[in-house]
């Protein structure tokens, strides 16, 4: 038996390692699959049968900041030619794992921000919707904190390759290479959804789901790490074909578009220019859209934060005029965001829309709204003409 504890820390970063007592997590009966450990939020100890209350679970859980730099590896999934097995794990696992936690503090000492620092907004944003603040109720304090110390360094190092893509290096024009850049970014951002301490394994497909299963992230009790160079779920490769399938599906497109970062109350196209409007308004309360896109942002920062400073100028994304109803945000006067300045805001957005679009243009509206408030909200939210 290993017995085994190392504790790594770098101010407040710290990596308990693993504790590899291995027989805890060997099956008592290998033909036999045992009951759950973990129901309500209760913890039952696998050997003594011991339960821990959730409360309690709760308590230890925020201590350490929500439990990812102190999650130990049980078992192993491999595919080989011949076969599938799940493996218990072994000390070469372990020492694979700390050296990569070894490294991940190495890179934190160099850089305390090379890991996303950034805050995560505890207020829940509406009462059915949580947005990230679920994950604020076990402690985590930061986007950091939901990665272990090997999934933080292998995107940090992802896009640390990134970064080194330049066109002295590449020989490639200056938009060319913005334009694959901007596409790995995309596929390295596909695996942070899939490789979180929130990043869940389908039992019946045998593969490692993304974080958002719905509109939110959620706490999971175990989770899935996936090898990014296996050849198997959440890997690199699967990652990039994820991208070329995207761009190939719209390669079909004759003319290039233009994108234009804007709030939609103050559309920046002269009026009576454009031959038709698509749009997808926000609905209501259900989602918040620049707090879940936080998740993300705060690695595409520090990927692509020099290949477009002006994108990539705030911290996080911008909330101020983000036309939903939450408790998370205030309006850009500090105004609360309620149904009154959804309406107010929504009235705006379609006016300034109605303005661009020529008098014989087409406007397509899609609102899939599930609640009689956010459908009387846009209803109400007639522009005055
Ligand atoms: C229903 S979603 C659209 C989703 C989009 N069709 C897609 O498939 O990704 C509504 C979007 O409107 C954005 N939004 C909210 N207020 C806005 C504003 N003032 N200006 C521009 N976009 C806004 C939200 O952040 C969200 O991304």
């Amino acid at each position: 038996m290993v017995t085994q504890v190392v504790s790594l820390s770098h101010g407040d970063q710290t990596v308990t390692a693993l504790r590899p007592l291995l027989e805890i997590f060997s099956p008592r009966d290998g033909d036999r699959v045992e009951s759950g450990t973990v129901k309500g939020g209760a913890a039952t100890c696998p050997i003594t049968g011991f339960t821990t209350s959730a409360a309690s679970v709760k308590r230890q859980l925020t201590q350490q900041r929500g439990g990812a730099q102190n999650s130990r590896l049980y078992a192993v999934y491999v595919e080989r030619n011949a076969g599938r097995e799940f493996r218990i794990a072994t000390p070469d696992d372990s020492t694979a794992f700390l050296r990569a936690a070894a490294a991940a503090l190495e890179v934190l000492h160099k850089d305390p921000a090379a890991f996303p620092t950034e805050e995560i907004n505890p207020i829940r944003p509406y009462k059915n919707s949580r947005g990230l603040s679920a994950v604020t109720r076990i402690g985590c304090i930061n986007f950091g904190d939901l990665y272990n110390a090997r999934q933080a360094l292998s995107i940090h190092v992802l896009y640390g390759v990134l970064r080194r893509l330049t066109l002295d290096r590449c020989g490639l024009d200056h938009p060319f290479l913005l334009a694959l850049k901007t596409a790995l970014a995309f596929a390295i951002n596909r695996g942070v959804s899939q490789n979180t301490s929130m990043s869940r394994w389908d039992a019946s497909r045998l593969t490692i789901k993304g974080a958002f299963s719905k509109q939110a992230l959620a706490v999971v009790w175990d989770f899935a790490e996936a090898n990014p160079f296996s050849g198997g779920s959440a890997d690199w490769d699967g990652a990039i074909e994820w991208v070329r399938r995207f761009i190939e599906g719209n390669c079909s497109m004759d003319r290039p578009g233009t994108t234009v970062r804007a709030s939609a109350t103050t559309i920046p196209l002269p009026s009576d220019s454009a031959a038709a409007l698509v749009t997808d308004p926000p609905y209501f309360a259900a989602i918040p859209y620049a707090d879940l896109s936080d998740f993300f942002y705060v690695w595409f920062r520090r990927g692509l934060g020099e290949s477009y400073p002006d994108l990539f100028a705030n911290e996080l994304t911008e909330k101020a005029e983000e036309l939903v109803v939450t408790n998370a945000q205030k309006g850009s006067n500090g105004q609360t965001k309620d149904d009154s300045f959804f309406r107010l805001g929504m009235a705006a957005a379609l006016k300034s829309a109605r303005d661009v679009v020529q008098s014989q243009g087409i406007g397509v509206i899609v609102y899939a709204e599930g609640t009689t408030a956010g459908w009387e909200a846009i209803l109400g939210a007639k522009p005055s003409r």
